[in-house]
């Protein structure tokens, strides 16, 4: 949108830890009833009446299409995207101690995995509507439910038995039964047909597979799943339970989905810190994402014609990262691979915690904690997404998406 970043980073992981946005609640209704009471007292007696009219009905118009203009926005995923579900579960995968959220006005650690914003808040911010809530937060009701909800959970995966160690977190399937749950709420509040309206209409988020390699796979040697696949059987696997994922989202009305790639999983502080020798990436891992993230961007291809319309895009954020690991002084970073946040080498092992390393300007470093990028580099990841070339977003870029019925939602 503003930003003409064609360049990008990556991502990902999940594991520990949220943040409060309170944002006022906009009202441009009465912003617009401001602009009409100055005008209508500008006008001559005899005018008045049919300038009233007019008037009236422009205030009508411009108000109904500013309201409608903040789409409502859904979000399923791991940890990058998670809002804070976590801290409402029995699990260790939270963000919800300091010094997570030191960057947001509060300084109060939320739930999101970083210092400030993550990256759903970023497109919350592009659509001009306040930050989705956590499904589970009891203030997700009334007239919030028209702003969206946050359906993530660090910890999950595609499958299953990803994130066990975590125990209690909103696998996928739970996610997608609570978006469910979620509509007949919202229908509660606006009717079913206008509640139907508000999903198609609405953006869709979905950030996971990261952890399928990080936290099962790969999660110890010689791990059930890598006894049962070879890698590229495995990810073959995790395309096709993908697939039925997206599949059930269109089915629960999702018409405009964003689906995310799995980003430079070799590359994150707490695998150089655990399986690299010499500070290059670990290759298993790169490979891992350099197998999955095409056979994504495939498959989402296919859904597309095989639905007749363009119902899903995909950030490419292997491609994006390739530029922001290996050349972070472009991006305005001082290194990608040491964690803001942590302990050990790279500052790579362990939780980000008040007793870890903590460095004194969040925006120098790619990475917050070990598995989770910044706050800037969320920026500069969604920057991409919204204004990216094909590139980076197939088959096309976020603001190109959007753009496509701004003139026939109604
Ligand atoms: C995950 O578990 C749910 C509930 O038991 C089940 O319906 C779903 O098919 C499972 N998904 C996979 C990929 O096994
Ligand atoms: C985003 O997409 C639009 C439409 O395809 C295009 O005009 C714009 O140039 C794209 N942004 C970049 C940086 O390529």
């Amino acid at each position: 949108m503003f930003f003409s970043f064609d360049k990008n980073p990556y991502l990902y992981i999940s594991s520990a830890y949220s943040l409060i946005y309170m944002q006022g609640t906009k009202s441009p209704i009465n912003k617009y009833f401001s602009v009409f009471s100055f005008c209508s007292s500008m006008a001559s007696p005899v005018a008045l009446g049919s300038w009233m009219v007019l008037l009236l009905g422009l205030v009508i118009a411009i108000s109904t299409t500013r309201v409608e203009a903040a789409r409502a926005f859904f979000v399923f995923g791991d940890s990058l995207v998670d809002n804070g579900n976590n801290n409402y579960l029995a699990t260790t995968a939270r963000a919800d101690s300091p010094p997570y959220g030191i960057d947001t006005p509060s300084r109060l650690p939320t739930g999101r995995f970083s210092n400030g914003k993550n990256i759903p808040d970023f497109i919350s911010d592009a659509l001009g509507s306040e930050p989705t809530l956590p499904y589970l937060s009891p203030e997700l009701r009334g007239n919030r439910l028209l702003v969206g909800a946050n359906f993530a959970s660090a910890g999950i995966g595609i499958l299953n038995d990803t994130g066990i160690q975590f125990i209690n977190i909103i696998r996928m399937f739970n996610q997608l039964e609570y978006f469910k749950e979620y509509q007949g709420r919202l229908a509660g509040l606006v009717g079913k047909d206008k509640a139907k309206r508000i999903v198609s209409d609405a953006l869709v988020l979905i950030t996971v597979g990261g952890n399928d390699f990080v936290n099962n796979y790969y999660l110890v040697p010689y791990s059930a799943r890598s006894r049962q696949y070879s890698l590229p059987d495995y990810v073959k696997y995790l395309i096709s339970e993908y697939r039925k994922i997206l599949l059930k989202l269109y089915v629960l009305g999702a018409r405009k989905v964003l689906v995310t790639g799995t980003g430079p999983l070799g590359c994150v502080p707490a695998e150089l810190a655990m399986r690299s020798s010499n500070g290059q990436c670990d290759s298993e891992l790169q490979q891992a994402a350099s197998l999955f993230d095409p056979q994504l961007t495939e498959m989402i291809k296919g859904l597309n014609s095989e639905l007749g319309a363009t119902i899903f895009i995909a950030a490419n954020t292997r491609q994006q990262s390739n530029n922001f690991v290996s050349n972070p002084g472009a991006y305005g970073f001082t290194t990608s691979k040491i964690a803001c946040c942590g302990q050990g080498p790279y500052n790579g092992l362990g939780l980000c915690t008040l007793a870890s390393n903590l460095c004194p300007n969040r925006n120098l470093y790619a990475f917050w904690d070990p598995f989770h990028p910044s706050e800037k580099a969320n920026k500069i990841i969604v920057d991409s997404i919204l204004s990216g070339s094909t590139d980076y977003m197939s088959p096309m870029n976020l603001s190109s998406f959007l753009a496509l019925d701004t003139n026939t939602r109604t």
